[in-house]
């Protein structure tokens, strides 16, 4: 009998076929395993290597200085979808203009004086802003200030490579001219909206959201109990919709207060942190990781997780996760552990 499957088995796979039992053991209870693990990057590691990088790799070698938080359990990539990298643009370096498929964010980590500009619109960036370039826009940035500027670059750029959609172009123009007035989208995509201009209704326009209204916002909700698994939340919204930051990532800020303790879930999202203000701690697992300012790490899907500010001060987190991906197929799911 053995003898016969395994012959039939050969003869399937001689026509390309193969049999359900192949590749299934059993009709059993099954939940998700990822492929890839929790990691934690140390920020003094991550900010040497990026000065090293500023002596030693000009724009010339890499058309971005960008060093990704790398996460070894994967051949590329932070998480399975999403990739979380430090970018420096030293004074004087334009980084020349391109486009493609994948989305990308900029949260500004050090500096004022550089420009971004996006699809024609010029960003003042400095300390905590935080800037959208959706899919396919163009994009450079100039640094004309006299300090160096450093940003987290987000991208679903291991989503594109997975779904091989991987569209690229550079620039053949080098830099993009700036073909909308100062201020444009911020004054023309709110409440007030111009009739005839048709919005995108799957990519939000490109967005540069202020530290200081971040800031504001934290304080007005700050004393509000807020979200039992994250603190304080604030999501940075696409300002035509009201959804998600990108199609495939949501950003956001969370705050956790003084001594703040969070209760423990898990969800089908995979949730990428960098420490922005503070210091604490977050189980993933069985395994507790200490993290300062300057740190990031990233929670894999299904794992349990809870976070808790050690500190007197509050901890202030850049969070990146695919969960706006994962809500568009049907896959989102999340429960709480009783702790
Ligand atoms: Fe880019
Ligand atoms: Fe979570």
């Amino acid at each position: 009998m053995a003898d016969a499957l395994k012959a039939f088995e050969a003869e399937l796979e001689s026509k390309n076929f193969k049999g359900y039992w192949q590749n299934v053991q059993g009709d059993v209870d099954r939940e998700p395993v990822p492929s890839f693990e929790p990691c934690h990057w140390k920020g003094k590691d991550l900010f040497a290597a990026m000065e090293k990088a500023g002596d030693v790799v000009g724009l010339d070698v890499s058309f971005r200085r960008v060093i990704q938080m790398w996460n070894p359990s994967l051949k590329n990539g932070t998480s399975r979808t999403l990739v979380l990298n430090l970018q420096l643009l030293k004074p004087g370096e334009d980084a020349l203009s391109h486009r493609h498929m994948a989305g990308a964010i900029r949260f500004i980590l050090k500096g004022h004086g550089t420009r971004l500009i996006v699809e024609g619109e010029s960003f003042e960036i400095g300390e905590g802003d935080f800037v959208t370039t959706p899919s396919w826009t163009w994009h450079d940035h100039e640094n004309h200030g006299g300090q160096a500027m450093m940003w987290l670059d987000g991208l679903d750029s291991p989503l594109v490579r997975l779904l091989e959609t991987d569209f690229h172009e550079p620039d053949p123009r080098k830099k993009q001219p700036v073909t909308k007035p100062e201020g444009y989208t911020l004054a023309t995509m709110g409440a007030l909206r111009p009739s005839w201009v048709r919005q995108n209704s799957i990519q939000p326009p490109a967005f540069c959201y202020k530290w200081e209204d971040t800031e504001k916002a934290l304080s007005k909700v700050g004393e509000q109990p807020g979200d039992p698994y994250d603190g304080i939340v604030l999501e940075y919204a696409n300002p035509v919709t009201g959804g998600p930051t990108l199609p495939t990532m949501s950003c956001q800020i969370h705050m956790l207060r003084s001594n703040e303790k969070t209760k423990t879930h898990r969800h089908t999202s995979s949730t990428i942190y960098h420490v922005w203000k503070g210091s604490g701690v977050t189980t993933i697992g069985d395994k507790r990781y200490e993290w300062e300012k300057g740190d990031s790490f990233v929670v894999p899907l299904w794992y349990h997780h809870r976070h808790e500010n050690t500190s007197k001060d509050p901890a202030v987190l850049f969070v990146m996760s695919d969960k706006p991906l994962m809500a568009a197929i049907g896959h989102y799911r999340e429960d709480a552990k009783a702790d």
